[in-house]
C-alpha cells in the first residue's frame, strides 16, 4: 500500500522572512533602571482612569531581564526575524543632548544575543513612547519633536549600525496622531483635532529627517521603512454618499502618510476635506521634499477592515475598540458613522477578515510599483488560559493565522512583491488602553510569576517558519 505524505498546501517564496514583533513599552518593565526616564505612556498609564485596571507597564513581562530567556524561545521556535522597539527615554533620558550608554548597551546585548542565534533584528526606532520631556515641551503637534525624533534616530543609529541592517522609522503614527492627540484613547490624551493633524505632519517630517540621519550612517545596504497601519476601508453600500465616506477616511487614516512619504504630497481632498479643522500652514517649503525619502520596503501592520457609512447627523459614532468614541480620531469626518464588519470577532472585538489583506496588499502593491512590502505586525487576542495539564491551547489563533497567512500567499500569487511577515506578539504584553487583559502573544505569559508558556499556536507557526509552508 502506498504511504502518502502529506503536501503541504500553500509554498512561500524562498527567503520569506518569518518574523514575530514586539514593542519596548508593552514588554521591558524596568522603567526606572539603568537612567531611564518617564516616557507619555508612564505618565498616561499612571494617570488613573486612562488604562484598563490601572494597568502600567513598570514590570511589564520583565524582558529587560529576561531578555536571554526570550531569545533562547524565539531560537527554539526558529524564528527568522525579531522585530523590536527601542525605548526612546532609555537611550536619550531627556530626548534631547546626550545618550545613555547604559541603555544603549541593553539593545547593543539583544542585537548581538539574536545575531547568535541567527535571527535578524528589526529596529523599530518610535513605538508611542515619547519622552515626557519633549511632551512637555509640545510633544508631536510642536515641529521640535520631529528634529529632536531626527537626532535620536542618528544617536541609535550610531550604536547599532554596525549590527542591525533593518530598520523601521516610526510604528503606525496614526496612532501616535490620532489617538493621541485626538480621540486621547493613547498617550499623552490629548483632545485637540488641529492638533492631531499637526501632530501627523510633525511625526511625516520626523520620519524623513530619521531616514535621512539613517542613510548618512548605515552601510548602503541597510534598509530603510516605515511602518503604517493601513486601513481597508469599505463602504456600507455602493452609493455615491457612502464612497464619498470611504474616501474621506481613506485620506484621514491611509493618505495623510502614504501621501507625503511615498509621492510628495498631501492628498488634494484631504486638505480640502479638512479645512474646517485646520489651513495646514504648519507645513513649511521644503518640509515635503524632507518627508519623500526613498524607502526600502513599507511595513504594513493589518488586523481588520474598517466599515464605513455616510451620515446626516454630526454626532453618528461608535466605540472604536479603544475605549472612546471613533469619532474624535477622525478630524473633518464628523459625518461619517464606523460599522462593525459581519463575521467572528477576536477578544478585542475586531471581525477576522483575511480578505481584507489581500485587498489591501494588492491595492499597495498596484499604488505603490516597485516597492517592497513587509508584513509587520497581525495576530489576534484570545482569551487564552493555561489548562491543568498546563497547555494553553489557542485553536483560534492558529484559524486566523492560516487564514491570514493564505491570503498573503494569495496577494504574493497576484503579484504583491510582500517578503516577510511578523506575527504579533512573541508574548503576551501590555496592550496599551486594554492594560493586561488583552492577550496577543503565541507565548502565554503568567504575570504572577513571569512563566512564559508556548502555546499551540508557537508551535504551529515554528512549523511554518520550519518548512516555509502552510501546513495542510
Ligand atoms: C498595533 C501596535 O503596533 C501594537 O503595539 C499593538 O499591541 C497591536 N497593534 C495590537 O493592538
Amino acid at each position: 500500500m502506498a504511504t502518502s505524505t502529506p503536501t503541504p498546501a500553500l509554498t512561500f517564496p524562498a527567503g520569506f522572512l518569518w518574523g514575530t514583533a514586539t514593542a519596548a513599552y508593552q514588554i521591558e518593565g524596568a522603567v526606572q533602571e539603568d537612567g531611564r526616564t518617564p516616557s507619555i505612556w508612564d505618565v498616561y498609564s499612571h494617570t488613573p482612569g486612562r488604562v484598563r485596571n490601572g494597568d502600567t507597564g513598570d514590570i511589564a513581562v520583565d524582558h529587560y531581564h529576561r531578555w536571554p530567556e526570550d531569545i533562547e524561545i524565539m531560537s527554539g521556535l526558529g524564528v527568522g526575524a525579531y522585530r523590536f522597539s527601542v525605548s526612546w527615554p532609555r537611550v536619550q533620558p531627556t530626548g534631547k543632548g546626550p545618550a545613555s550608554e547604559k541603555g544603549l548597551d541593553f539593545y547593543r546585548r539583544l542585537a548581538d544575543g539574536l545575531l547568535a542565534k541567527g535571527i535578524r533584528p528589526v529596529v523599530t526606532l518610535y513605538h508611542w513612547d515619547l519622552p515626557q520631556e519633549l511632551e512637555d515641551a509640545g510633544g508631536w503637534p510642536e515641529r521640535d519633536t520631529a528634529s529632536r525624533f531626527a537626532e535620536y534616530a542618528g544617536i541609535v543609529a550610531d550604536a547599532l549600525g554596525d549590527r542591525v541592517t533593518t530598520w523601521t522609522t516610526l510604528n503606525e503614527p496614526w496612532c501616535s496622531a490620532f489617538l493621541g492627540y485626538g480621540s486621547g484613547v493613547h498617550a499623552p490624551g490629548r483632545t485637540n483635532a488641529a492638533d492631531s493633524l499637526r501632530a501627523a505632519h510633525h511625526l511625516n517630517l520626523g520620519h524623513g529627517l530619521a531616514v535621512a540621519a539613517l542613510r548618512e550612517r548605515l552601510p548602503a545596504d541597510a534598509q530603510i521603512s516605515v511602518t503604517l497601519n493601513l486601513h481597508h476601508v469599505r463602504p456600507l453600500t455602493p452609493g455615491a454618499e457612502d464612497t464619498d465616506a470611504a474616501r474621506r477616511i481613506d485620506a484621514l487614516a491611509n493618505g495623510v502618510f502614504t501621501g507625503p512619504m511615498l509621492r510628495g504630497a498631501y492628498p488634494a481632498d484631504l486638505i480640502e476635506d479638512t479645512a474646517g479643522v485646520t489651513d495646514w500652514s504648519f507645513v513649511r517649503d521644503g518640509d515635503l521634499a524632507r518627508i519623500h525619502q526613498p524607502l526600502d520596503f513599507l511595513g504594513v501592520n493589518y488586523y481588520s477592515p474598517t466599515l464605513v457609512s455616510h451620515h446626516e447627523s454630526p454626532d453618528a459614532h461608535r466605540s472604536d475598540g479603544h475605549g472612546a468614541s471613533e469619532h474624535s480620531s477622525w478630524p473633518g469626518a464628523d459625518r461619517v458613522a464606523f460599522h462593525q464588519t459581519p463575521g467572528d470577532r477576536t477578544a478585542m472585538g475586531w471581525t477576522i477578515d483575511p480578505d481584507g489583506l489581500y485587498e489591501l496588499l494588492t491595492r499597495v502593491a498596484d499604488d505603490h510599483p516597485g516597492l517592497p512590502l513587509m508584513i509587520t505586525e497581525n495576530g489576534a487576542a484570545f482569551d487564552d488560559y493555561a489548562a491543568p495539564d498546563g497547555e494553553v491551547r489557542d485553536p483560534e489563533r492558529i484559524a486566523y493565522l492560516r487564514g491570514h497567512l493564505s491570503a498573503v500567499h494569495r496577494a504574493i500569487e497576484s503579484g504583491a512583491d510582500v517578503r516577510g511577515y511578523f506575527l504579533w506578539s512573541l508574548l503576551d504584553n501590555f496592550e496599551w488602553a486594554y492594560g493586561y487583559s488583552k492577550r496577543f502573544g503565541m507565548v502565554y505569559v503568567d504575570y504572577a510569576t513571569q512563566r512564559r508558556t508556548p502555546k499551540s499556536s508557537a508551535r504551529w507557526y515554528a512549523e511554518v517558519a520550519r518548512t516555509g509552508s502552510l501546513p495542510v
